[in-house]
């Protein structure tokens, strides 16, 4: 399968992208093609709210032409998305939350008869890393994935939650085991 990642930390070698890293390495060996999107390398902009997507629901038809086309169009062409993202203030990163608000376009007729989405029957997952435990701190963003899945029509495939972290390389070794446990599930 092809799968999409898509880290949301600015830090190419912090904790998100270290889960991440084993994640993909799971994945790898078990035969997959992984593509990782740096989201901090690419120019992203804020959707408009101007709704002009909604008007064409075969196409990406977003009016701002950046980076964020490219991405959806490698999520589109893909078997799997996993979208990873630090805690920032009990939600996502800036620089994933700027390409799920331009994900409107992958979608038409939300919440209508006549619901479409380019990403149909996709699998996704979410991985997340903060420095605090998950009550009362990042429940908010898994309960939002849940719903930016089935806003997608896609399914959710997967999570995790790595809490309590302060350096990459004290992030527990159990932690790896449940890595490789969102990969299979990724890809099951
Ligand atoms: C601006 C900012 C806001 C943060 N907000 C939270 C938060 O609300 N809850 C939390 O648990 N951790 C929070 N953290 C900590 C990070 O989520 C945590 O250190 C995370 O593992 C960093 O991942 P990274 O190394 O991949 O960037 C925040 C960190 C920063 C820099």
């Amino acid at each position: 399968m092809q799968v999409v990642t898509l880290l949301g930390s600015a830090k190419k070698e912090g904790n998100t992208a270290t889960v991440l890293g084993w994640i993909e390495k799971e994945l790898e060996s078990l035969g997959h093609d992984v593509k990782q999107i740096c989201l901090n390398d690419k120019s992203i902009k804020g959707c408009l709210g101007c709704c002009k997507c909604q008007e064409n629901p075969d196409e990406i038809a977003c009016v701002q032409i950046d980076d964020a086309i490219n991405i959806m169009a490698q999520m589109i062409s893909s078997d799997a998305v996993l979208f990873a993202s630090p805690v920032y203030f009990w939600g996502f990163s800036a620089q994933i939350k700027v390409l799920i608000d331009r994900g409107y376009s992958l979608v038409a007729n939300y919440h209508k008869p006549g619901h479409t989405s380019l990403m149909e029957g996709k699998r996704t997952g979410l991985l997340v890393t903060g420095a605090d435990a998950y009550e009362e701190n990042a429940e908010g963003m898994f309960t939002a994935f849940d719903r930016i899945v089935d806003f997608l029509l896609a399914r959710k495939s997967g999570e995790l939650y790595v809490g309590e972290c302060g350096q990459p390389a004290e992030i527990p070794g159990e932690v790896k085991d449940k890595a490789v446990e969102l990969a299979r599930s990724l890809v099951e």
